[in-house]
């Protein structure tokens, strides 16, 4: 049964094994969904962020992702990737899929059989919101025909709107 889900709401709120976070490659907090998250998690995941190793402040690369765990967040795990900052990346659209698959393929390895994502690099990046939007849904299509629960949780209804539209182009 495929599995993909919409939802108007604050990602915080999702009772998922895994809530992505759309970090920056510092991963030591920020504005946004990234404010929220560690907000709603509290400061043990601000201190398991720290442990991450970083090399020259870069704990996270654009495309990749981190796995810590989730404080008081109703979820087992928070994934931390950095998508593109649009108007700078060599090659937005690769970089955000980078994003989107790897936060997949670790969710799958630690074994969750949910995750919900915010729409990665939406906000303070500037990524244009159809195009990230085909990118969340194509990429995240293969690991949902696979049984993995894949919920994405909108802030407003004009991104709820998009994503669905992405959603009815891709089946
Ligand atoms: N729940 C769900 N979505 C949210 C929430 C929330 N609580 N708060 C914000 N959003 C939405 C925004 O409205 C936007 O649509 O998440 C999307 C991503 O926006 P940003 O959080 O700005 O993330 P991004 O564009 O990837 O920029 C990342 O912003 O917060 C900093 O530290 C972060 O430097 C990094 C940059």
């Amino acid at each position: 049964m495929n599995d993909l889900s919409i939802i108007k709401g604050d990602i915080t709120c999702a009772s998922v094994d895994v809530i992505v976070n759309a970090a920056n490659p510092k991963m030591l907090g920020g504005g946004g969904v990234d404010g929220a998250i560690h907000r709603a998690a509290g400061p043990k995941l601000l201190e398991a962020c720290k442990k991450i190793k970083s090399t020259n402040g870069v704990r996270c690369p654009f495309g990749e992702a981190r796995i810590t765990i989730a404080g008081n967040l109703p979820a087992k795990y928070v994934i931390h990737t950095v998508g593109p900052i649009y108007r700078q990346a060599q090659n937005p659209e690769a970089t955000l899929k980078s994003a989107y698959f790897n936060s997949l393929q670790l969710a799958v390895e630690n074994d969750c059989k949910s995750i919900a994502f915010p729409a990665i690099s939406c906000g303070a990046y500037g990524y244009p919101l159809e195009e990230a939007a085909h990118i969340a849904v194509s990429t995240s299509m293969p690991f949902v025909k696979n049984g993995l629960r894949v919920v994405f949780y909108l802030f407003d209804e004009s991104l709820v709107k998009i994503w669905k539209e992405a959603v009815s182009q891709i089946e």
